[in-house]
């Protein structure tokens, strides 16, 4: 499908988020200060940029693994249908597991994941989401943290793809089509 043309006009910049997450890596770190090994799972794809600065910023033990679950694919509508395409690699039975994501616009992929999670018997499982869009929630789910409340806007940058592109932006910026 040929997309439109596009421009993104930066929403937040690198240098806030920097600061945004060395606050929030601050109460974490209140959290978890007598977790043995805390298990931080990144939901890919979105989360790998948050995630890579996040516990760089946690002076704690930590476990790092991965899930990849995904709704939109190449849409920007989420298909309410959340996939769960690799597990964890590690077991979290019994352990303290904060879930690392980018976004929650509907709120399907996280609450769908927690459930998930919560399967597996972790001793605790948090949440922490760098943005949060409350006016396009589905699903009823609250993250333990939030970096920033966004308005509806679609947004990429630092982890956020439209499309599969635009991951790799410093910042976080909202896409703004253009007239043809
Ligand atoms: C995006 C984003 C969140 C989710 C949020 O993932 O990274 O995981 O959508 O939307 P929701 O609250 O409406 O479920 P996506 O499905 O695009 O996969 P990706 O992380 O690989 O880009
Ligand atoms: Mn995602
Ligand atoms: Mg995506």
């Amino acid at each position: 499908m040929p997309q439109q043309p596009y421009v993104i006009d930066e929403m937040i910049s690198a240098k806030s988020i920097a600061a945004r997450v060395e606050a929030l890596a601050k109460e974490i770190h209140d959290e978890f200060e007598t977790t043995d090994k805390l298990v931080v799972v990144g939901l890919l794809r979105g989360s790998f940029v948050f995630i890579a600065d996040l516990v760089r910023e946690l002076d704690l033990p930590v476990e790092v693994d991965f899930l990849e679950a995904s709704s939109y694919g190449d849409a920007m509508e989420s298909s309410r249908e959340v996939r769960i395409f690799k597990d964890l690699r590690g077991a979290i039975e019994g352990r303290d597991v904060l879930v690392v994501e980018d976004i929650i616009d509907t709120g399907h992929t996280l609450s769908h994941v927690t459930d998930y999670l919560i399967t597996k018997a972790p001793a605790r499982l948090k949440t922490i989401a760098l943005l949060d869009k409350p006016a396009r929630r589905e699903v009823d789910f609250k993250a333990d943290w939030t970096g920033f409340e966004i308005p509806d806007e679609f947004v990429v940058g630092y982890g956020i793809d439209y499309a599969q592109r635009n991951r790799n932006l410093p910042h976080i910026g909202k896409v703004r089509f253009l007239d043809e």
